[in-house]
């Protein structure tokens, strides 16, 4: 499974452009930006470190095979092969298929919405940094997922820290302030705090397992996160229940 397959359907491409070349140095600036010119930080040095405080509070939870959805560089995957874990992760960019892969990882090139292995048989999947975000429909994902997981499966989510429940539609930018190189088309993203996600995660899929907070790491260069910031963490787990499938 480590060899990166691109697969129909991989959505936007994250791994062309200023996202394939910041994995690449291991450095930022890179944001995600909105057509107005609002800019989301994207933490790129921290992606391409080790694990850190909060993502072992995160990674101890963890139940059975693991998929990392969203997996970027590998950082999660590199450490939960350290611990034992069997893990896969998935990832829309080819560029951060071959990190994670070079990291000791086990990746594939796959959106979410395509077709996985082990559909129904994960006993955790993660969604940290920020990647509820991905497709801009968190319930679609949250449903997605719950396929993905079997039964009494765990799901582990990155919150926002801020209490906001946005949908936005973004491109992916590189170099100061945002320019100039950022990808072609924009997409849709979302960005979901604990209130939210609870809100979203409907009850006959979800059972919320848990939520903690761990101080964010001191403040990288080229990442715009406050000192003292927190990162939050949401656990949830799949309800028994038939899961309908989300796709046709
Ligand atoms: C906010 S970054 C998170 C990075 C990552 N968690 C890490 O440890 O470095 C979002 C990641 O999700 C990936 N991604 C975007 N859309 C995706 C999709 N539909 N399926 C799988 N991965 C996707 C991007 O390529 C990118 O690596």
């Amino acid at each position: 499974m480590s060899t990166p397959t691109a697969a129909p359907g991989t959505g936007p491409d994250w791994g062309a452009g200023p996202y394939a070349d910041a994995l690449r140095t291991g450095r930022g600036p890179l944001f995600l930006r909105r057509a107005d010119g609002w800019l989301l930080p994207l933490e790129v040095e921290r992606w391409c470190a080790g694990a850190d405080t909060a993502d072992l509070s995160a990674l101890r939870r963890c139940e059975g095979p693991v998929l990392d959805i969203g997996c970027g560089p590998g950082r999660l995957l590199a450490a939960l092969a350290e611990r034992g874990h069997r893990a896969l992760g998935i990832d829309v960019s080819a560029a951060a298929v071959a990190r994670s892969t070079a990291a000791g990882g086990t990746a594939l090139r796959r959106s979410v919405f395509d077709s996985l292995p082990d559909e129904g048989r994960w006993g955790t999947a993660l969604l940290l940094d920020g990647n509820i975000g991905i497709g801009g429909d968190p319930r679609a994902l949250l449903a997605r997922t719950a396929e993905l997981l079997a039964p009494r499966g765990l799901l582990i989510v990155e919150t926002s820290p801020a209490d906001v429940d946005e949908r936005v539609r973004v491109q992916v930018a590189g170099g100061h302030n945002g320019h100039p190189a950022h990808t072609a088309e924009p997409f849709p993203w979302a960005r979901v705090g604990t209130r939210a996600l609870l809100r979203h995660a409907a009850p006959e899929l979800w059972i919320p397992a848990g939520q903690w907070t761990v101080p964010g790491a001191a403040q990288l260069p080229g990442a715009a996160q406050l000192p003292g910031a927190e990162r939050c963490f949401v656990a949830l787990r799949r309800s028994r229940a038939t899961v309908l499938r989300s796709r046709g």
